[in-house]
């Protein structure tokens, strides 16, 4: 198979040549003299508690009430006592920083082919004038193990394999749970949202390398965007910030919770909660002196699953706003190439 001939960004940077027009957001209209790291404020979310949201006590009611109240504002939370201890997450963390520190060679062996998303690699161009992003990625298939394809899975660093499969399972428990917790939140019966996402559904692990960036004012780490996902979990950097998301048409900054996985609403429960739930816009700044990273899974409904509003959310009150779509992850990628949302093809 062919492997994409464009340089990751942290090659770009080895070649010393400077920084690349094809990386620089041109000002249109009124923003015309907003640098893109200007100052935002932090966004206001909660911590939720996912042993108590479990609960059927009178505190895991009002924790439900806290998960509704943030996903139907802001699509985003905090998720705290989720199972995953402090030194596995760091293990992640550090077994990232040391694969993107590898000699490019090295990282090759797991290179993107043309046509698959799978791999390491640059920013996917999709077309001409696309703005690139200022971020390099591994992004693999983890679930369910015979999608796997062992190829995209480093061998150095020497635990990175075994610790991904591990991430892999613990996130399966976080994932249902969630679901659940969703579900319950909004009056439903607790397995309505995971029937939907079915048992073919898929996990996408996606590691991020933001290198330090001569541009902070020009250059974005990921353009705007919302994800294609039902939701999304995140392990977003310890030390460096970077994650910002559009309220009301304002950005807003994540803000670093220790230990916490951040998860945010994808277009899919958008659709399966009738738009109660937000699947929020999100982009990432870079930042001049610091490299910053993260982890994305991406858990995305089988494709043999129609994804509908759930029946108990649409009433006369409340009407139907979204068709049904099945594989809507295929239909993101083309809304996506010509800068549309993808949610809109979905709305009746
Ligand atoms: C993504 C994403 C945010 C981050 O991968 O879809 O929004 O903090 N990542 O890297
Ligand atoms: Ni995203």
């Amino acid at each position: 198979m062919e492997k994409p001939k464009f340089k990751t960004v942290q090659e770009v940077i080895a070649a010393g040549e400077g920084l690349p027009e094809r990386y620089l957001h041109t000002p249109t209209g009124d923003d015309e003299s907003q640098p893109l790291n200007g100052l935002v404020p932090e966004m206001d979310i909660p911590a939720i508690d996912l042993g108590l949201l479990l609960s059927s006590s009178e505190n895991g009611r009002e924790e439900l009430s806290k998960l509704h109240s943030a996903l139907s504002t802001w699509g985003v939370v905090q998720v705290m006592n989720h199972g995953i201890t402090e030194a596995f997450l760091d293990k992640i963390y550090e077994l990232t920083k040391q694969f993107f520190a590898l000699p490019t060679e090295e990282k090759q062996k797991c290179a993107r082919e043309i046509g698959s998303v799978q791999g390491y690699g640059n920013d996917m161009i999709l077309s001409d004038d696309q703005v690139l992003d200022w971020i390099d990625r591994l992004y693999i298939t983890t679930y369910p193990e015979d999608q796997r394809n062992l190829k995209f899975w480093p061998e150095i660093p020497i635990e990175f394999r075994e610790t991904l499969h591990e991430y892999t399972m613990k996130q399966q428990l976080v994932i249902e749970n969630f679901f659940k917790a969703m579900a319950r939140s909004l009056g439903l019966e607790e397995n309505s949202f995971l029937e939907m996402y079915g048992e073919n559904a898929t996990m996408d692990t996606r590691f991020n390398m933001y290198p330090p960036c001569p541009r902070p004012d020009k250059v974005l780490g990921v353009k705007p965007h919302a994800d294609g996902s039902a939701f999304t979990l995140l392990l977003p950097d310890k030390d460096v910030e970077g994650l910002q998301f559009l309220k009301d048409g304002k950005w807003y900054k994540a803000p670093i919770v220790p230990d916490a996985i951040l998860i945010n609403v994808g277009d899919q429960i958008e659709i399966m909660s009738n738009g109660i739930y937000k699947s929020p816009v999100h982009r990432v700044v870079t930042n001049r002196e610091k490299e910053r990273i993260s982890v994305a899974t991406f858990c995305i409904p089988g494709g043999d699953k129609e994804i509908k509003p759930a029946d108990g959310l649409v009433s006369e009150a409340r009407p139907r706003l979204y068709k049904t779509v099945k594989k809507y992850v295929e239909l993101y990628f083309d809304y996506y190439q010509q800068g549309r949302r993808p949610i809109e093809a979905a709305l009746i």
